[in-house]
């Protein structure tokens, strides 16, 4: 604890001690308090405190920080950043998070307890600029408020599917959208990015200015500074075909070559995607396969689907709609604790088979043991292929280390929810164990892949080491340039940090 006394003096009319108990944290807020962005900062007593807290997706994650920023502009930020790093050192033991839309599953991660949060969701407006034809997206919006300010010009992005998804969060970590086998990762969509470095200095980040840090952001996630506003290319758009699709169970391992050929197939035609899942309720004691089906065009029934038509389905969304809607279907429902564990594989039938024997295994394991009213357990199946990463290089690329890879890859997301705080322990031990054993038979049958998507990654995993040694490299290097006192590797200790690299 090192509080320079002049500023001590400064602030405290009374003794440190008196209100909150004098912590370090309680100095910060109360010099955050005394700046020129005192009247955007909240405590737990304020209502916006409370409504900050419980705005986080996941019950999992719903820390209570000494106190909460909630700046409205760049300049806001940039101040908050300024005083949280004091000159000189004096108020540097300050620890902060930084929060957009607050969807990441792991506490910590955008959020902080015996520090402060910069929770920018009041930082949320999206403006098209026709002359060019970009969107300039300020971090804190949610994508589904993207999509519908954008509709009425007929453009869109490549964004989250989920409507209330953060922006920010997304688009440093990669970003997997509707539109990534025509466009690549939602990452390398933008083109230029407004950050806020640890000196409080305001700087662009694009092609010719900045250019490392440009590249550095797209997937380096909070390693270099705060971003505030993210331009991105849009694309014309007309509406989407597609929708959610429920088949029986008995369909399952029928439906894994289909899968793996969509993969395989999708450069011949780039406007499909598929997201499976394989889900199971609790409350039925029903195990489903759900396909999301998105054809980024208003072509119904486009012929990449036609190998899924001979499952007969239990129920099906498909139809013409706006991409608002369909990613708002989409949300999953929040409110519930949470774990995400993620893995990457070769596109290949039998690890995927594995995945779906060993998610039968762990259903049967958490009905033993289970305490909560309802749980879920779902596996996320990705296509992941080379196609995404080609158009990510088209446009500069990125720091995800994929252009290492000759194969198609998938993505697996083993994402469970529970209502009892007593099953944490359970729920994280079996998502993180069925992540282990289908790890280890990948290895075992050659199709591992060290890639961990950031944005899926749970507290455990190591996701910028999945980038690869060279990458990490870059990050490093680009992290010391424009934070050379590591600002955003100790004081902000939230998020994945190339300094923990191991
Ligand atoms: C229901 C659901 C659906 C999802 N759907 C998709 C999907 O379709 N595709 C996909 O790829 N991913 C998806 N994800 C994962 C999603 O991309 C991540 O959860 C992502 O982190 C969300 O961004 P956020 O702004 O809400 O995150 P936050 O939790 O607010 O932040 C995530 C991390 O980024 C840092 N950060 C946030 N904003 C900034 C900023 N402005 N500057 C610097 N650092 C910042 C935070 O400190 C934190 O470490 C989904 C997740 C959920 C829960
Ligand atoms: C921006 O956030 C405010 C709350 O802080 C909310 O009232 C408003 O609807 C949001 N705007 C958009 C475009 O989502
Ligand atoms: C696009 O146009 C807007 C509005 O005129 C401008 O602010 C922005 O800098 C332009 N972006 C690029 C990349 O030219
Ligand atoms: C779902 O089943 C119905 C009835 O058999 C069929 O008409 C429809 O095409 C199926 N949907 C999909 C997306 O395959």
């Amino acid at each position: 604890m090192k509080f320079c006394p002049s500023i001590s003096a400064l602030l405290f009319s009374t003794p440190l001690q008196a209100e909150t108990g004098g912590g370090v944290a309680d100095s910060c807020c109360a010099a955050l308090s005394a700046s020129s962005v005192g009247h955007q900062v909240v405590y737990p007593h304020h209502e916006a405190f409370v409504e900050s807290v419980v705005s986080y997706y996941s019950h999992s994650v719903r820390l209570s920080p000494t106190c909460i920023v909630q700046p409205e502009s760049v300049k806001d930020v940039s101040a908050a950043v300024l005083t949280l790093v004091q000159e000189g050192g004096s108020l540097s033991s300050c620890k902060f998070a930084v929060r957009s839309g607050g969807h990441t599953i792991w506490a910590g991660a955008a959020n902080i307890e015996d520090g402060v949060t910069i929770d920018l969701s009041k930082m949320n407006s999206t403006t098209y600029n026709p002359e060019n034809k970009t969107a300039s997206i300020y971090t804190g919006a949610r994508w589904a408020s993207v999509y519908k300010a954008l509709e009425k010009d007929k453009v869109t992005v490549a964004g989250g599917r989920g409507g209330p998804v953060g922006v920010g969060g997304f688009l440093l970590g990669g970003g997997n959208s509707f539109h990534s086998a025509r466009v690549g990762f939602a990452c390398d969509n933008v083109i230029n990015y407004q950050v806020v470095l640890a000196s409080g200095a305001i700087v662009d980040a694009n092609r010719n200015t900045n250019p490392d840090l440009f590249k550095a952001l797209k997937g380096g996630s909070i390693n270099f500074g705060i971003v505030t506003r993210f331009d991105m290319k849009t694309m014309p758009y007309e509406g989407i075909w597609g929708g959610v699709v429920t088949y029986d169970w008995s369909t399952a391992y029928k439906q894994i070559p289909a899968f793996v050929r969509f993969t395989d197939n999708i450069h011949k035609d780039p406007y499909a995607s598929l997201i499976t899942m394989w889900w199971y309720d609790s409350k039925t004691d029903t195990n489903s396969v759900v396909n999301a089906l998105h054809y980024t065009k208003p072509v119904p029934y486009p012929a990449a689907y036609d190998e899924f038509k001979q499952f007969s389905n239990t129920s099906d969304g498909v139809r013409i709609d706006s991409q608002y809607n369909l990613v708002e279907e989409l949300s999953q429902p929040g409110d519930s604790r949470n774990v995400f564990v993620t893995g990457t594989h070769v596109n290949n039938a039998e690890i995927i088979r594995k995945c779906a024997e060993l998610h039968e295994q762990v259903i049967e394991e958490a009905k033993k043991y289970a305490k909560s009213k309802s749980w879920t357990i779902v596996i996320v199946v990705q296509p992941w292929p080379k196609l995404f990463t080609e158009r990510g290089s088209e446009n500069g690329g990125n720091v995800l280390g994929l252009e290492r890879f000759d194969e198609n890859l998938i993505q697996t997301l083993y994402d469970y929810w529970w209502d009892d705080e007593a099953d944490d322990e359970l729920f994280h031990r079996l998502a993180r164990s069925i992540h282990q054993q289908v790890d280890g038979y990948a290895k075992m049958i050659n199709v591992d892949n060290e890639f961990v998507y950031l944005n899926y990654a749970d507290k455990s995993q190591d996701p910028l080491k999945g980038y690869g040694e060279e990458n990490v490299k870059y990050i490093r290097h680009v992290a010391n340039k424009y934070d050379p006192h590591g600002v955003f590797q100790y004081q902000v200790p939230g998020g994945f940090k190339v300094s923990n690299v191991n």
